[in-house]
């Protein structure tokens, strides 16, 4: 990393260690990887890794085009949808949709989470396996309300895609940490009513909103079909707009 470049990038980091000090978390850099610590018992430092683990794995053996996501987007042979993914959160999501052959932005207002995700689309595109993959992947830090609202209509997307916080039934260990990450660093997403209202409006063809298996719907809003698979369940709501009145 060039000079200077790495001390803003320190600087960044000791900012935002400042307000993570407070709820006992703290980011570090060592050797090239951003991790997320805390002195919580039991802590396993978190980075964002597309190239290993469960990622990895799904990547390799998740069905492809068959799993439930696929056809929650609708996906098609020679259709793949351009994706705004409001609520990147972790990118775990996003990175399934890009590896699906999405175009995928993923819009990120926590600044610590858009950082370990920016670490996360860096590693793996040196990586040959992820590379093409995160090359379709760009990531945005904004409130996904104010910039929606900034959209002009020629680019809106195909598709947006949503996954506000939610308490999950899903008690295994991985999802209790990562729950936890996020009710401690960016609470409950108490505006995701007011996201979704304004985001139905936004999508070409279809906003798609996860939620866990048995979850009221977002919004109290019915939609228009489901997509449903063991744990969870995708919501789909058509659009108020038509595709063939965007100009080409
Ligand atoms: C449950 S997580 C999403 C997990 C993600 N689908 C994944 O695969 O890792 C929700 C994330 O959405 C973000 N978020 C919620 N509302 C947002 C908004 N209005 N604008 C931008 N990000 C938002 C939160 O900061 C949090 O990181």
């Amino acid at each position: 990393m060039p000079d200077d470049i790495g001390k803003m990038h320190v600087e960044k980091i000791e900012f935002l260690n400042t307000s993570l000090a407070e709820k006992g978390y703290q980011l570090v850099f060592e050797e090239e990887r951003l991790t997320l610590q805390s002195r919580q018992h039991n802590f396993k430092p978190l980075a964002i890794d597309f190239t290993a683990g469960q990622v990895r794995h799904r990547r390799l053996y998740g069905g492809g085009k068959n799993q439930p996501i696929a056809r929650a987007l609708g996906l098609k042979p020679g259709y793949s949808p351009v994706v705004y993914d409001l609520t990147a959160g972790l990118g775990k999501d996003a990175f399934v949709m890009a590896t699906l052959g999405c175009q995928v932005s993923l819009i990120e207002r926590s600044p610590v989470i858009a950082l370990l995700l920016q670490h996360g689309l860096k590693l793996a595109s040196t990586f040959d396996e992820t590379q093409a993959i995160v090359q379709r992947m760009r990531l945005i830090r904004a409130d996904s309300r104010e910039f929606l609202k900034n959209l002009s209509f020629d680019d809106h997307p195909d598709v947006i895609y949503l996954d506000p916080m939610y308490p999950h039934r899903d008690k295994s260990a991985l999802v209790k940490k990562e729950m936890r990450i996020f009710r401690d660093l960016v609470g409950n997403d108490t505006d995701a009513v007011d996201l979704f209202q304004i985001a139905v409006t936004k999508a070409s063809r279809r906003l798609v909103v996860k939620r866990p298996k048995g979850a009221d719907f977002l919004g109290g809003e019915t939609p228009a079909f489901q997509v449903k698979s063991k744990n969870t369940r995708y919501d789909c709501y058509l659009p108020v707009e038509k595709p063939s009145q965007k100009s080409i």
